[in-house]
C-alpha cells in the first residue's frame, strides 16, 4: 500500500483531488466509487473547483456510491443521496442518469448492484473513508463480513457517531443498505483517507501493514493491489 501523510485536512483533501482528477481526464467515462461522509467533503471541493474552473468534464463520468440508509428518504437532508447531490451532482456537470445508490429488491438482496456495476465494467477507482472502528461503507467490525452488497444493521458505536447529524438518536436509522467488502475489493483502485486523531487506531493497522483482520474492515485493503492510504499527521499519529 502506497501511504502518503500529509500536514492537515486540507493539503489530504487536495491530494486526493488530484488523483481522482488525473484519472478522471486519462478516462472520459470512468467509473467512480464515490463515499459520504465528512472525510471525502474537501475532496469533493476540490473536484468542483476545477470543474467550475473549465478544467475538469464529468459529463460521461459515472458514479457508484457506497451505500445508502433504510428507512428515510432520497430528500432528508441526512440520506446519502441529499449528500452527494449537495457536496457534488450539483455542483458538476455529471448527468443524474449516470449516479447510481445501492437499494434493496423485493426479498431484501441488495447483489443486483454488484452485478450493475460489473455490467458497467466495473469501479476504475474508489475513494473510501474509515469509522473510527475501522469500518468502510457500513462493514463494521464482526466476525464475519459481507461479500456483497447487502442489508446491514448498524452497530451502537455508528449510531452514536452518526447522531451528531440527527436531532436526537432516536432518528438516526438502524438499518443501511452497503456494498460488501468483496464489492468494494473489485474496484481497480481504493484511495483510502483518514484526517483526526479519532481514526488513528484503525490507520495504525494500514501503517503496520502486518496483518488483516475483521475486528478492522478497513485492513482488508492491504490484500488490494493498488490501495493509497491519504492521511493527516493526526491520524498518523
Ligand atoms: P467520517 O466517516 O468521514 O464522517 O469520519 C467515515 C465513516 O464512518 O465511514
Amino acid at each position: 500500500m502506497k501511504i502518503i501523510i500529509c500536514k492537515d485536512y486540507e493539503e489530504m483533501s487536495k491530494e486526493a483531488a488530484k488523483i481522482f482528477s488525473d484519472r478522471i481526464k486519462n478516462k472520459k467515462d470512468i467509473i467512480l466509487g464515490l463515499a459520504t461522509g465528512s472525510t471525502p467533503i474537501g475532496m469533493y471541493e476540490n473536484l468542483v473547483k476545477e470543474n467550475k474552473e473549465g478544467k475538469l468534464d464529468f459529463s460521461n463520468v459515472r458514479s457508484f456510491n457506497l451505500d445508502e440508509y433504510l428507512g428515510i428518504s432520497e430528500d432528508n437532508d441526512q440520506s446519502y443521496h441529499y449528500f452527494m447531490n449537495d457536496n457534488l451532482f450539483s455542483k458538476v456537470n455529471i448527468k443524474k442518469e449516470n449516479t447510481h445508490f445501492p437499494c434493496l429488491d423485493e426479498n431484501e438482496d441488495g447483489s443486483h448492484y454488484d452485478k450493475e456495476i460489473e455490467e458497467a465494467g466495473g469501479i476504475d477507482i474508489q475513494v473510501l473513508g474509515i469509522g473510527r472502528n475501522g469500518h468502510i461503507a457500513f462493514n463494521e467490525p464482526a466476525e464475519e463480513l459481507n461479500v456483497n452488497t447487502g442489508k446491514i444493521n448498524l452497530t451502537q458505536s455508528t449510531i452514536e457517531a452518526n447522531s451528531r447529524f440527527f436531532e436526537s438518536e432516536d432518528q438516526v436509522p438502524v438499518s443501511a443498505v452497503s456494498m460488501g467488502m468483496g464489492s468494494i475489493m473489485k474496484a481497480k483502485e481504493l484511495v483510502i483517507l483518514a484526517s483526526g486523531k479519532e481514526k488513528a487506531d484503525a490507520v495504525k493497522y494500514l501503517i503496520k501493514g502486518d496483518k488483516v483482520s475483521t475486528d478492522c474492515p478497513v485492513s482488508f485493503a492491504l490484500l488490494h493491489p493498488n490501495a493509497t492510504l491519504i492521511v493527516d499527521e493526526d491520524a498518523a499519529k
